[in-house]
């Protein structure tokens, strides 16, 4: 009987040493992906800058990885500002977003000296430049602008769209009581502007055509401000593999292209390049990890389907029944077994959406085998809850072959941690 082995680790043998269900991440492949935009973005382009949007995955020990390779990392709450302080992470590399930053949030920012700010409404810059003030330090902030891009991806993960709730539109009024404001101010300054259209993209038709629109503005802001912007943020957003149809494009597809439009537009408004940001999140994680289930309740409909049920779900995946995303799976210890049956997946929470796979293909299953979702590295752990007071699973990272735990598994006690 052959196991599916996932980073050179036998995946059989991490269930029955760690439990089901499990995330198991690789660091190689992490690591694979961090070296990749050194070499064909920071080190191809220059005036370049990298950040690792932590949404998508954030430990101790993946702040800790990202620390380690140079690059910074994006946060967009106190929570992830917090861990990449327990880890000394650099705060000159850190990037702080969020629609609605708490005075809290932003006060932890400006007394740790976060790199940049990326301001997403008008009242945020008051907060911003009175905690400025009480610390007498200057903020580097930049805007977060929508520039009016509806990307081809489910409206959950779309933001860029002139209706979005993240961002100053794009529009003649917003942008000139931002700038009139802004310039006015002594303890806070503008470096630039951030767009980020969406996630799970696939073409690089739409950051181009944010940038030219972008363009359109930086050169706008000099025209009637004598602004020079240094600093263009162009998100992240880049897509993987998690079903067919869908496949993950090495990163210079969408950042030569970037570059090559943002020196273009630059070249015919007389601009100076400004320093160009990335923040890819999914595209450095999501293929990296992967999540065990055990069978449990196998359930025939005759002449319907069949509800295959797991030992998690929507607590620890919640993508399926949040955006209807889709996975891949693999029954980790049938690999030499023909897929005769098709079933669903689902998971064990009370909700009838909670479904992980519709309609895979597995050979014939039994109650305790092991199955493997594929791609859930990204907004998988970060996003998971304890519905149902469900516990967390433990992740467990593999490096060169070998396994270490990197969270523990949640208890029940952890979950009545906070209960009075
Ligand atoms: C501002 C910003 N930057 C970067 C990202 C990362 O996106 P992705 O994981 O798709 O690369 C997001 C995701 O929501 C975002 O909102």
């Amino acid at each position: 009987m052959s196991n599916f082995i996932f980073a050179g680790c036998d995946t059989v043998k991490l269930a029955e040493k760690y439990k089901t269900p499990l995330y198991v991440m690789s660091e190689d492949y992490i690591k694979e992906r961090l070296k990749e935009i050194k070499k064909d973005f920071l080190e191809k382009h220059e005036k370049t800058m990298a950040v690792y949007a932590s949404k998508a995955f954030l430990t101790k020990e993946m702040a800790r990885i990202v620390k380690e390779s140079g690059i910074g990392m994006d946060v967009v709450s106190g929570g992830e500002l917090y861990t990449a302080i327990q880890v000394d992470f650099p705060m000159e590399k850190i990037i702080f977003h969020g629609n609605n930053k708490t005075i809290d949030e932003l006060e932890l920012a400006i007394e740790n000296n976060v790199g940049r700010i990326v301001v997403d409404h008008l009242e945020e810059i008051d907060m911003i430049e009175e905690i400025g003030k009480k610390y007498n330090r200057k903020v580097h902030i930049l805007f977060r602008i929508s520039p009016g891009i509806d990307s081809h991806t489910h409206k959950y993960i779309q933001t860029g769209q002139v209706d979005s709730k993240f961002g100053i539109p794009l529009e003649e009024k917003s942008i000139k009581s931002a700038m009139e404001k802004v310039l006015k101010l002594k303890f806070t300054e503008l470096v630039g502007f951030h767009f980020h259209i969406g996630s799970q993209i696939s073409d690089n038709e739409n950051h181009i055509k944010a940038i030219r629109i972008m363009a359109q503005l930086i050169k706008k802001v000099k025209d009637d401000y004598g602004f020079i912007v240094k600093e263009l943020n162009t998100g992240g957003g880049y897509g993987i593999h998690y079903s067919e149809n869908e496949e993950r494009k090495p990163l210079a597809y969408f950042t030569d292209s970037i570059i090559k439009e943002i020196e273009e537009r630059c070249k015919e408004y007389g601009l100076e390049r400004p320093l160009v940001i990335i923040e890819p999140g999914r595209w450095v994680v999501g293929e990296a990890g992967i999540t065990i289930y055990t069978i449990g309740a196998i359930k025939e409909i005759p002449g319907i389907r069949t509800y295959v049920s797991v030992d998690g779900g929507m607590p620890d995946n919640p993508r399926p029944s949040l955006y209807e995303a889709k996975y891949e799976a693999v029954v980790i210890n049938k690999l030499d077994k023909e897929p005769t049956d098709l079933v669903t997946i689902a998971g064990k929470c009370c909700e009838s959406g909670d479904i992980l796979i519709w309609d895979l293909k597995v050979p014939t299953l039994e109650t305790g085998d092991k199955l493997a979702v594929l791609s859930t590295g990204a907004y998988n752990y970060s996003m998971s809850s304890n519905y149902n007071r469900i516990p967390r699973p433990a992740v467990v990272m593999i490096s060169e072959g070998k396994d270490r735990l990197i969270v523990k598994r949640e208890t029940y006690d952890d979950i009545l941690r906070n209960d009075i």
